[in-house]
């Protein structure tokens, strides 16, 4: 028995959801790129749930179903005041509140299929709500009640901010929600998937996957990239920052990929969005900085820029507090986390690899007093 670090290049299960071959990502057959373009994240939710994009009368019962379970448990916001919360990372918060929140779902525990899609629907529009709440709450202020006659994109920016966002902040919104949406078998849909493979049921599997996005490697990355944009300051010294980083072996977030070589085709998408929203802001000064260590690390390493990349400068000229960046892919993300998990359910068997011994050989137990 041999062991692969890292699993790299291991296939771990068969799945119908999404899928990266030749550096192109589609979600059930659909090309990314057209989607960024055209799709709202709903229409994402319900092709990632039933595989096929829904006709206009399905697309507007998902968002009715969203739009009546948007609302928290008042003991989940109660709760916020119980962490320690000036001190407490959002995305850990995020944690443990879905968590929480299973304890108040009746049908946490119930295994059939129009429950666990009752349950899918309740997640998926809880979390934005959630990660809106906490950020309220946090800076004590009072959290602001979903509204039924917005969409998701704009649901979540409006009960952050308090305001109805404008349609270009919406428009980037709803596209950086449709790029994060699935992802094959990333870290934390594995982690989901591993989960539930014991027949755990979907709030565990939610929280092991916010656990495993939660990584600076993973989704955590996005957050890292804007501390460095920060760090930076000014595209004059980009350069020098990226040479010296790399002179001492460490990495630049927001690069690089286990299975993409030529590139992420979800990058430029950002990167375009980036450059938009940074000119209309009055600060271009974001982009310019991504842009120049975007052309020196390339320079030096063939590693194209990641998701995480431009998705930073994105967020930040939606005027969203950098600690929130991770929390919002998985906002995203726990679309694609359900859809694993309900495949997962519909064809299990227990996820259970080997490991190969490095340890040492068979020894004999010697009791504790006759011991050096
Ligand atoms: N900066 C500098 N060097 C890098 C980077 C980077 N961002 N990424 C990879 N390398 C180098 C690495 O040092 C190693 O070099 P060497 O062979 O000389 O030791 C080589 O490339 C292979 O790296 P690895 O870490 O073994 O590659 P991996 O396939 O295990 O990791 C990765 C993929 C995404 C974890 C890695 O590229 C990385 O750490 N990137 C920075 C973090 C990041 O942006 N993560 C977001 C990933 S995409 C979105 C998501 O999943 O959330």
């Amino acid at each position: 028995m041999t062991a692969t670090r890292g699993l790299e290049g291991i296939v771990a299960t068969t799945s119908s959801i999404s899928s990266i071959i030749d550096d192109t990502l589609t979600y059930v057959g659909y090309n990314i790129d057209d989607l960024a373009e055209k799709a709202s994240f709903e229409e994402i939710i319900y092709l990632l749930w039933h595989l096929e994009l829904p006709n206009s009368e399905q697309l507007q019962e998902l968002k009715q179903q969203l739009a009546d379970n948007m609302e928290l448990p008042q003991e989940i916001i109660d709760s916020f005041n119980t962490y320690p919360i000036n001190k407490v990372h959002p995305m850990a918060a995020l944690r443990t509140a879905v968590s929480a929140l299973g304890l108040y779902d009746e049908e946490a525990d119930v295994m059939d299929k129009e429950a666990n899609f009752r349950k899918a629907v309740r997640l998926q529009a809880k979390m934005p709500t959630i990660v809106a709440a906490f950020s309220r709450v946090r800076k004590g202020l009072t959290p602001i009640a979903p509204r039924k006659d917005l969409s998701f994109a704009e649901n979540f920016l409006y009960m952050l901010k308090g305001k109805e966002p404008e349609p270009i902040e919406v428009e980037a919104f709803n596209k950086a929600l449709v790029l994060h949406a699935d992802h094959e078998l990333n870290a934390s849909t594995f982690t989901a998937r591993v989960c539930v493979a014991t027949l755990s049921d979907m709030y565990s599997g939610v929280t092991a996957a916010i656990g495993a996005l939660k990584g600076p490697l993973h989704g955590g990355a996005n957050e890292q990239v804007m501390k460095m944009l920060t760090e930076i300051g000014s595209p004059e010294n980009a350069e020098k920052y990226v040479l010296d980083k790399l002179s001492k072996k460490e990495k630049i977030m927001g690069f690089g990929h286990r299975v993409y070589r030529k590139g992420d085709p979800r990058a430029k998408h950002l990167q375009e969005m980036s450059k938009k929203l940074t000119e209309i802001t009055g600060e271009p000064e974001w982009y310019e900085i991504s842009a120049k260590v975007h052309e020196v690390f390339t320079s030096q390493k063939p590693l194209p820029p990641n998701v995480d990349f431009y998705s930073a400068s994105v967020y930040h000229s939606l005027g969203i507090d950098h600690d929130l960046f991770t929390p919002i892919f998985a906002v995203s993300r726990v679309s694609g986390w359900i859809a694993h998990i309900l495949e997962q359910y519909e064809n299990n068997r227990l996820i259970r690899p080997r490991a190969e011994y490095t340890g040492p050989g068979l020894r004999k137990y010697v009791p504790v007093d006759e011991r050096n």
